[in-house]
Protein backbone atom coordinates (compact mmCIF):
# COMPACT_ATOMS: atom_id res chain seq x y z
CA UNK A 1 0.00 0.00 0.00
CA UNK A 2 1.06 3.60 -0.85
CA UNK A 3 1.60 6.30 1.25
CA UNK A 4 1.44 9.93 1.38
CA UNK A 5 4.62 10.49 -0.08
CA UNK A 6 4.31 8.10 -2.86
CA UNK A 7 3.79 10.00 -6.30
CA UNK A 8 0.13 9.74 -7.84
CA UNK A 9 -1.30 11.14 -11.09
CA UNK A 10 -4.72 11.71 -11.19
CA UNK A 11 -6.92 13.05 -14.68
CA UNK A 12 -10.25 13.62 -15.04
CA UNK A 13 -12.86 14.95 -17.90
CA UNK A 14 -12.46 19.03 -18.68
CA UNK A 15 -15.84 19.25 -17.51
CA UNK A 16 -17.71 17.10 -14.73
CA UNK A 17 -20.98 18.15 -14.09
CA UNK A 18 -22.80 16.45 -11.49
CA UNK A 19 -26.75 16.80 -10.75
CA UNK A 20 -30.68 16.66 -11.72
CA UNK A 21 -30.86 18.36 -14.74
CA UNK A 22 -27.56 19.10 -16.05
CA UNK A 23 -28.50 17.04 -18.90
CA UNK A 24 -30.50 20.22 -20.08
CA UNK A 25 -26.93 21.54 -20.62
CA UNK A 26 -25.74 19.43 -23.46
CA UNK A 27 -27.27 21.43 -26.01
CA UNK A 28 -25.66 25.03 -25.51
CA UNK A 29 -22.18 22.86 -24.89
CA UNK A 30 -22.26 21.46 -28.04
CA UNK A 31 -22.87 25.12 -29.68
CA UNK A 32 -20.77 26.54 -27.85
CA UNK A 33 -17.64 24.69 -29.01
CA UNK A 34 -18.92 24.54 -32.55
CA UNK A 35 -19.49 20.67 -33.23
CA UNK A 36 -22.38 20.63 -35.97
CA UNK A 37 -22.52 16.98 -36.36
CA UNK A 38 -23.23 14.80 -33.05
CA UNK A 39 -22.96 11.25 -33.06
CA UNK A 40 -24.53 9.66 -30.05
CA UNK A 41 -23.74 5.86 -29.26
CA UNK A 42 -26.51 4.31 -26.98
CA UNK A 43 -27.68 0.97 -25.67
CA UNK A 44 -31.89 0.11 -27.16
CA UNK A 45 -33.42 1.99 -23.83
CA UNK A 46 -31.50 4.84 -24.17
CA UNK A 47 -32.31 5.23 -27.86
CA UNK A 48 -35.92 5.47 -27.33
CA UNK A 49 -35.71 8.60 -25.71
CA UNK A 50 -32.68 10.81 -27.55
CA UNK A 51 -35.03 13.89 -27.56
CA UNK A 52 -33.85 14.05 -23.58
CA UNK A 53 -30.70 15.28 -25.16
CA UNK A 54 -31.90 18.05 -26.89
CA UNK A 55 -30.16 17.80 -30.40
CA UNK A 56 -32.16 18.24 -33.27
CA UNK A 57 -29.31 17.08 -35.70
CA UNK A 58 -27.63 13.97 -33.89
CA UNK A 59 -27.18 10.86 -35.35
CA UNK A 60 -27.26 7.30 -33.52
CA UNK A 61 -25.75 3.97 -33.25
CA UNK A 62 -28.30 2.49 -30.89
CA UNK A 63 -27.65 -1.22 -31.22
CA UNK A 64 -25.23 -1.52 -28.58
CA UNK A 65 -25.22 -4.82 -26.49
CA UNK A 66 -24.94 -5.17 -23.03
CA UNK A 67 -20.71 -6.26 -22.12
CA UNK A 68 -20.43 -5.28 -25.97
CA UNK A 69 -17.63 -6.98 -28.15
CA UNK A 70 -15.72 -6.25 -31.19
CA UNK A 71 -17.86 -6.86 -34.06
CA UNK A 72 -20.62 -4.45 -32.22
CA UNK A 73 -17.86 -1.88 -31.76
CA UNK A 74 -17.19 -1.72 -35.31
CA UNK A 75 -20.72 -1.22 -36.28
CA UNK A 76 -20.65 1.24 -33.97
CA UNK A 77 -17.48 2.90 -35.60
CA UNK A 78 -18.96 2.56 -39.33
CA UNK A 79 -21.83 4.55 -38.14
CA UNK A 80 -19.80 7.45 -36.89
CA UNK A 81 -18.04 8.61 -40.27
CA UNK A 82 -19.04 12.51 -40.70
CA UNK A 83 -18.99 12.72 -37.13
CA UNK A 84 -17.45 15.93 -35.01
CA UNK A 85 -18.82 14.54 -31.12
CA UNK A 86 -19.49 11.47 -29.72
CA UNK A 87 -21.59 11.41 -27.15
CA UNK A 88 -21.84 7.80 -25.19
CA UNK A 89 -25.52 7.79 -23.63
CA UNK A 90 -26.18 4.65 -21.74
CA UNK A 91 -24.68 2.22 -18.95
CA UNK A 92 -20.73 1.28 -19.04
CA UNK A 93 -21.18 -0.60 -22.12
CA UNK A 94 -22.57 2.29 -24.47
CA UNK A 95 -20.01 4.72 -22.67
CA UNK A 96 -16.84 2.32 -23.40
CA UNK A 97 -17.86 2.02 -27.10
CA UNK A 98 -18.43 5.93 -26.80
CA UNK A 99 -14.57 6.25 -26.03
CA UNK A 100 -13.30 3.52 -28.68
CA UNK A 101 -15.56 4.95 -31.54
CA UNK A 102 -13.90 8.20 -30.83
CA UNK A 103 -10.76 7.42 -31.04
CA UNK A 104 -11.17 5.44 -33.90
CA UNK A 105 -13.48 7.34 -36.07
CA UNK A 106 -11.09 9.57 -38.55
CA UNK A 107 -8.08 7.13 -37.97
CA UNK A 108 -6.83 5.07 -40.45
CA UNK A 109 -6.52 2.32 -37.55
CA UNK A 110 -8.53 -0.21 -36.37
CA UNK A 111 -9.10 -1.77 -32.82
CA UNK A 112 -6.25 -4.34 -32.49
CA UNK A 113 -3.87 -1.48 -33.69
CA UNK A 114 -5.51 0.56 -30.40
CA UNK A 115 -5.90 -2.31 -27.61
CA UNK A 116 -3.86 -2.25 -24.65
CA UNK A 117 -2.49 0.57 -22.54
CA UNK A 118 -1.22 3.51 -24.09
CA UNK A 119 -1.91 3.08 -27.71
CA UNK A 120 -4.52 4.96 -28.96
CA UNK A 121 -2.53 8.30 -30.29
CA UNK A 122 -5.29 10.63 -30.75
CA UNK A 123 -8.69 11.75 -31.02
CA UNK A 124 -10.34 14.09 -34.09
CA UNK A 125 -13.13 14.46 -32.67
CA UNK A 126 -14.88 15.74 -29.51
CA UNK A 127 -16.46 13.27 -26.94
CA UNK A 128 -19.27 13.47 -24.06
CA UNK A 129 -20.45 10.62 -21.79
CA UNK A 130 -23.39 10.71 -19.88
CA UNK A 131 -24.31 7.45 -17.76
CA UNK A 132 -27.67 6.29 -17.31
CA UNK A 133 -26.91 3.46 -14.93
CA UNK A 134 -24.63 4.07 -11.49
CA UNK A 135 -22.20 1.88 -11.31
CA UNK A 136 -18.93 1.57 -14.16
CA UNK A 137 -17.71 4.95 -13.39
CA UNK A 138 -16.83 4.88 -17.05
CA UNK A 139 -17.64 8.57 -17.34
CA UNK A 140 -14.77 9.85 -15.89
CA UNK A 141 -12.05 7.05 -16.83
CA UNK A 142 -9.62 6.57 -19.77
CA UNK A 143 -10.67 2.43 -20.18
CA UNK A 144 -12.74 0.86 -22.23
CA UNK A 145 -13.56 -3.09 -21.95
CA UNK A 146 -14.66 -5.23 -24.94
CA UNK A 147 -14.75 -8.78 -25.47
CA UNK A 148 -12.65 -10.60 -27.78
CA UNK A 149 -15.18 -13.31 -29.29
CA UNK A 150 -12.18 -15.45 -30.43
CA UNK A 151 -10.53 -15.56 -27.56
CA UNK A 152 -13.58 -14.66 -24.70
CA UNK A 153 -11.75 -12.79 -22.73
CA UNK A 154 -12.31 -8.65 -22.21
CA UNK A 155 -9.80 -6.52 -23.68
CA UNK A 156 -8.74 -3.40 -21.53
CA UNK A 157 -8.18 -0.43 -23.32
CA UNK A 158 -6.60 2.48 -22.71
CA UNK A 159 -5.58 6.26 -22.91
CA UNK A 160 -5.48 9.71 -22.40
CA UNK A 161 -7.25 10.20 -25.60
CA UNK A 162 -10.55 8.43 -24.04
CA UNK A 163 -10.80 10.86 -21.08
CA UNK A 164 -14.31 12.72 -21.65
CA UNK A 165 -14.18 16.29 -22.43
CA UNK A 166 -17.47 16.72 -20.72
CA UNK A 167 -19.01 14.45 -18.45
CA UNK A 168 -23.04 15.02 -17.13
CA UNK A 169 -23.84 12.91 -14.55
CA UNK A 170 -27.66 13.71 -14.09
CA UNK A 171 -29.07 11.09 -11.47
CA UNK A 172 -32.47 11.31 -13.22
CA UNK A 173 -31.29 9.64 -16.26
CA UNK A 174 -30.74 6.87 -13.61
CA UNK A 175 -34.36 6.87 -12.14
CA UNK A 176 -35.32 3.94 -14.96
CA UNK A 177 -33.55 1.26 -13.91
CA UNK A 178 -34.81 -1.72 -12.67
CA UNK A 179 -34.45 -2.96 -9.17
CA UNK A 180 -32.16 -6.22 -10.06
CA UNK A 181 -30.03 -3.99 -12.50
CA UNK A 182 -29.92 -1.56 -9.85
CA UNK A 183 -28.40 -3.54 -7.58
CA UNK A 184 -25.75 -5.53 -10.24
CA UNK A 185 -24.62 -1.83 -10.79
CA UNK A 186 -24.41 -0.68 -7.52
CA UNK A 187 -22.75 -3.63 -6.69
CA UNK A 188 -20.23 -3.11 -9.35
CA UNK A 189 -19.43 0.73 -8.03
CA UNK A 190 -19.08 -0.67 -5.12
CA UNK A 191 -16.33 -3.36 -5.68
CA UNK A 192 -14.73 -0.28 -7.26
CA UNK A 193 -13.98 1.63 -4.19
CA UNK A 194 -13.30 -1.78 -2.45
CA UNK A 195 -10.97 -3.38 -4.46
CA UNK A 196 -8.96 0.25 -4.60
CA UNK A 197 -9.21 0.81 -0.98
CA UNK A 198 -7.76 -2.74 -0.63
CA UNK A 199 -4.99 -2.83 -3.48
CA UNK A 200 -1.27 -3.44 -2.91
CA UNK A 201 -1.25 -0.06 -4.65
CA UNK A 202 -3.80 1.55 -2.89
CA UNK A 203 -3.17 5.64 -1.97
CA UNK A 204 -4.45 7.86 0.73
CA UNK A 205 -5.59 10.30 -2.15
CA UNK A 206 -7.86 7.55 -3.34
CA UNK A 207 -8.93 5.83 -0.70
CA UNK A 208 -10.99 8.54 0.43
CA UNK A 209 -12.96 8.50 -2.73
CA UNK A 210 -13.15 4.48 -2.34
CA UNK A 211 -14.24 4.59 1.17
CA UNK A 212 -16.84 7.47 0.77
CA UNK A 213 -18.31 5.54 -2.49
CA UNK A 214 -18.67 2.56 -0.22
CA UNK A 215 -20.36 4.05 2.61
CA UNK A 216 -23.08 5.73 -0.09
CA UNK A 217 -23.43 2.54 -1.07
CA UNK A 218 -23.98 1.32 2.34
CA UNK A 219 -26.69 4.03 2.97
CA UNK A 220 -28.41 3.96 -0.51
CA UNK A 221 -28.71 0.79 -2.42
CA UNK A 222 -30.83 -0.91 -0.70
CA UNK A 223 -33.41 2.45 -0.51
CA UNK A 224 -32.91 2.94 -4.52
CA UNK A 225 -33.57 -1.39 -5.20
CA UNK A 226 -36.59 -1.31 -2.69
CA UNK A 227 -37.67 2.03 -4.40
CA UNK A 228 -36.34 3.00 -7.49
CA UNK A 229 -38.38 6.72 -7.66
CA UNK A 230 -36.33 7.55 -4.23
CA UNK A 231 -34.14 10.41 -5.78
CA UNK A 232 -32.02 10.86 -3.10
CA UNK A 233 -30.49 7.21 -3.16
CA UNK A 234 -30.11 7.97 -6.89
CA UNK A 235 -28.39 10.88 -6.66
CA UNK A 236 -25.83 8.94 -3.94
CA UNK A 237 -25.52 6.07 -6.37
CA UNK A 238 -25.01 8.00 -8.96
CA UNK A 239 -21.89 9.81 -6.68
CA UNK A 240 -20.79 6.41 -5.24
CA UNK A 241 -19.97 5.36 -9.63
CA UNK A 242 -18.21 8.35 -9.81
CA UNK A 243 -16.05 7.82 -6.87
CA UNK A 244 -15.58 4.26 -8.11
CA UNK A 245 -14.60 5.85 -11.49
CA UNK A 246 -11.74 7.90 -9.88
CA UNK A 247 -10.94 4.71 -7.93
CA UNK A 248 -10.23 2.89 -11.14
CA UNK A 249 -7.97 6.13 -12.64
CA UNK A 250 -5.05 5.29 -10.94
CA UNK A 251 -5.30 1.86 -9.04
CA UNK A 252 -8.26 0.07 -10.35
CA UNK A 253 -9.57 -3.28 -9.14
CA UNK A 254 -7.92 -6.46 -7.98
CA UNK A 255 -9.13 -10.13 -7.48
CA UNK A 256 -13.13 -9.34 -7.08
CA UNK A 257 -13.14 -8.18 -11.04
CA UNK A 258 -10.19 -10.52 -12.43
CA UNK A 259 -12.13 -14.01 -10.67
CA UNK A 260 -15.88 -12.57 -11.99
CA UNK A 261 -14.64 -11.94 -15.41
CA UNK A 262 -15.00 -15.14 -16.96
CA UNK A 263 -18.60 -15.43 -15.57
CA UNK A 264 -19.19 -12.74 -17.88
CA UNK A 265 -17.15 -13.23 -20.84
CA UNK A 266 -18.20 -17.49 -21.03
CA UNK A 267 -21.73 -17.25 -19.00
CA UNK A 268 -22.91 -13.42 -20.31
CA UNK A 269 -23.44 -12.45 -16.43
CA UNK A 270 -23.95 -8.63 -15.75
CA UNK A 271 -20.76 -7.30 -14.88
CA UNK A 272 -22.49 -6.26 -11.70
CA UNK A 273 -24.15 -9.69 -10.95
CA UNK A 274 -20.78 -11.24 -11.53
CA UNK A 275 -18.91 -8.93 -9.38
CA UNK A 276 -21.72 -9.98 -6.73
CA UNK A 277 -21.37 -13.69 -6.58
CA UNK A 278 -17.32 -13.39 -6.19
CA UNK A 279 -17.45 -10.09 -3.72
CA UNK A 280 -17.94 -12.17 -0.38
CA UNK A 281 -15.23 -14.51 -1.49
CA UNK A 282 -12.24 -11.70 -2.44
CA UNK A 283 -12.92 -9.89 0.58
CA UNK A 284 -12.83 -12.93 3.18
CA UNK A 285 -9.78 -14.20 1.20
CA UNK A 286 -8.26 -10.20 1.45
CA UNK A 287 -9.33 -9.34 4.79
CA UNK A 288 -6.30 -11.43 6.73
CA UNK A 289 -4.03 -8.90 4.52
CA UNK A 290 -6.15 -6.04 5.32
CA UNK A 291 -7.88 -6.20 8.58
CA UNK A 292 -8.50 -2.89 9.54
CA UNK A 293 -9.67 -1.63 5.73
CA UNK A 294 -12.02 -4.88 5.32
CA UNK A 295 -13.42 -3.66 9.17
CA UNK A 296 -13.99 -0.52 7.78
CA UNK A 297 -15.85 -1.96 4.74
CA UNK A 298 -18.16 -3.85 6.51
CA UNK A 299 -18.87 -1.14 8.92
CA UNK A 300 -19.62 1.41 6.01
CA UNK A 301 -22.04 -1.51 4.31
CA UNK A 302 -23.81 -1.88 7.68
CA UNK A 303 -22.56 -5.51 9.20
CA UNK A 304 -19.33 -6.00 11.20
CA UNK A 305 -16.48 -8.54 10.13
CA UNK A 306 -13.35 -9.04 11.42
CA UNK A 307 -12.88 -12.81 11.19
CA UNK A 308 -12.61 -14.31 7.76
CA UNK A 309 -16.35 -16.41 8.05
CA UNK A 310 -17.59 -13.24 9.47
CA UNK A 311 -16.68 -11.12 6.62
CA UNK A 312 -17.91 -13.94 4.32
CA UNK A 313 -21.15 -13.91 5.89
CA UNK A 314 -22.13 -10.02 6.55
CA UNK A 315 -20.81 -9.79 2.93
CA UNK A 316 -22.82 -12.19 1.18
CA UNK A 317 -25.68 -11.31 3.41
CA UNK A 318 -25.58 -7.57 2.04
CA UNK A 319 -25.85 -8.87 -1.58
CA UNK A 320 -28.69 -11.31 -0.69
CA UNK A 321 -30.19 -8.19 1.04
CA UNK A 322 -30.66 -6.76 -2.27
CA UNK A 323 -32.41 -9.43 -3.77
CA UNK A 324 -29.37 -11.21 -5.34
CA UNK A 325 -29.34 -15.41 -5.66
CA UNK A 326 -25.36 -15.78 -4.86
CA UNK A 327 -24.96 -19.73 -6.23
CA UNK A 328 -23.38 -19.72 -9.31
CA UNK A 329 -25.50 -22.40 -10.20
CA UNK A 330 -28.44 -20.51 -10.09
CA UNK A 331 -27.06 -18.69 -13.59
CA UNK A 332 -26.21 -22.12 -15.32
CA UNK A 333 -22.59 -22.25 -14.89
CA UNK A 334 -21.56 -25.67 -15.29
CA UNK A 335 -19.08 -26.99 -12.60
CA UNK A 336 -17.37 -28.54 -14.82
CA UNK A 337 -16.00 -25.41 -15.73
CA UNK A 338 -14.73 -24.16 -12.64
CA UNK A 339 -11.33 -25.41 -13.00
CA UNK A 340 -10.91 -24.02 -16.45
CA UNK A 341 -12.54 -20.58 -15.40
CA UNK A 342 -10.04 -20.62 -12.49
CA UNK A 343 -7.00 -20.94 -14.86
CA UNK A 344 -8.30 -18.19 -17.24
CA UNK A 345 -8.82 -15.96 -13.97
CA UNK A 346 -5.59 -16.35 -12.47
CA UNK A 347 -3.95 -15.46 -16.20
CA UNK A 348 -5.13 -11.64 -15.17
CA UNK A 349 -2.53 -10.41 -14.38
CA UNK A 350 -3.03 -6.87 -14.88
CA UNK A 351 -5.31 -7.04 -11.98
CA UNK A 352 -4.28 -9.55 -10.00
CA UNK A 353 -0.62 -8.91 -9.13
CA UNK A 354 -2.56 -5.68 -6.96
CA UNK A 355 -4.32 -8.57 -4.98
CA UNK A 356 -3.27 -8.01 -1.28
CA UNK A 357 -2.92 -11.49 -1.22
CA UNK A 358 -1.23 -13.79 -3.95
CA UNK A 359 -4.11 -15.73 -4.99
CA UNK A 360 -3.02 -19.44 -6.46
CA UNK A 361 -5.25 -21.04 -9.77
CA UNK A 362 -6.46 -23.79 -6.64
CA UNK A 363 -7.35 -20.71 -4.29
CA UNK A 364 -9.55 -19.18 -7.18
CA UNK A 365 -10.96 -22.62 -8.19
CA UNK A 366 -11.92 -23.13 -3.92
CA UNK A 367 -13.57 -19.76 -4.53
CA UNK A 368 -15.47 -20.47 -7.00
CA UNK A 369 -16.40 -24.05 -5.66
CA UNK A 370 -17.86 -22.64 -2.77
CA UNK A 371 -19.93 -19.56 -4.73
CA UNK A 372 -21.41 -22.77 -6.50
N1 LIG B 1 -14.66 1.61 -18.43
C1 LIG B 1 -14.62 1.15 -17.22
O1 LIG B 1 -13.80 1.59 -16.45
C2 LIG B 1 -15.58 0.08 -16.80
C3 LIG B 1 -15.71 -0.24 -15.46
C4 LIG B 1 -16.61 -1.24 -15.10
C5 LIG B 1 -17.35 -1.89 -16.07
N2 LIG B 1 -17.18 -1.58 -17.38
C6 LIG B 1 -17.94 -2.26 -18.44
O2 LIG B 1 -19.24 -1.69 -18.51
C7 LIG B 1 -20.16 -2.66 -18.97
C8 LIG B 1 -21.32 -2.77 -18.00
O3 LIG B 1 -21.95 -1.52 -17.85
P1 LIG B 1 -23.30 -1.38 -16.98
O4 LIG B 1 -23.17 -2.24 -15.78
O5 LIG B 1 -23.58 0.05 -16.80
O6 LIG B 1 -24.40 -2.09 -17.86
P2 LIG B 1 -24.91 -1.85 -19.38
O7 LIG B 1 -24.42 -0.60 -19.93
O8 LIG B 1 -24.60 -3.10 -20.13
O9 LIG B 1 -26.48 -1.72 -19.13
C9 LIG B 1 -27.19 -2.77 -18.49
C10 LIG B 1 -28.61 -2.79 -18.97
O10 LIG B 1 -29.32 -1.68 -18.44
C11 LIG B 1 -30.00 -0.99 -19.48
N3 LIG B 1 -30.09 0.41 -19.08
C12 LIG B 1 -29.11 1.36 -19.09
N4 LIG B 1 -29.58 2.52 -18.61
C13 LIG B 1 -30.87 2.32 -18.27
C14 LIG B 1 -31.88 3.15 -17.71
N5 LIG B 1 -31.65 4.41 -17.34
N6 LIG B 1 -33.11 2.61 -17.52
C15 LIG B 1 -33.37 1.31 -17.83
N7 LIG B 1 -32.44 0.48 -18.34
C16 LIG B 1 -31.21 0.97 -18.56
C17 LIG B 1 -29.19 -1.26 -20.72
O11 LIG B 1 -29.97 -1.13 -21.88
C18 LIG B 1 -28.75 -2.70 -20.48
O12 LIG B 1 -29.74 -3.61 -20.91
C19 LIG B 1 -19.38 -3.95 -19.09
O13 LIG B 1 -19.02 -4.19 -20.41
C20 LIG B 1 -18.18 -3.72 -18.20
O14 LIG B 1 -17.06 -4.50 -18.57
C21 LIG B 1 -16.34 -0.59 -17.74
FE1 LIG C 1 -16.56 -3.00 -12.79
Amino acid sequence: MLTLTSPLEMQFPSVIRFGEGTIGTLADWIAQKGYKAPFVVADAVNVARMELLGLKNATCFGDVVPEPDIPNLNKAVEAATGCDVVIGFGGGSAMDLAKLVAVLVWQDCEFKDISGPGRALGRKVGLVQIPTTAGTGSEVGTRALVTNPESNSKVATESVHMLADLAIIDPAMTMTVPAMVTAATGVDAMAHCVEAFTSKRSHPIIDNYALQGIELVGKYLKRAVDDGSDKEARAGLALAAFYGGVCLGPVNTTSGHAISYPLGTRYKLAHGIANALIFPHTLAANAPAAPEKTAQICAALGFSGVTTPEVLAGAKAFCESLGLDMRLRAYGVSEDDLASMAAEAHDIRRLLDWNPVDLSVADIESMYRQAY
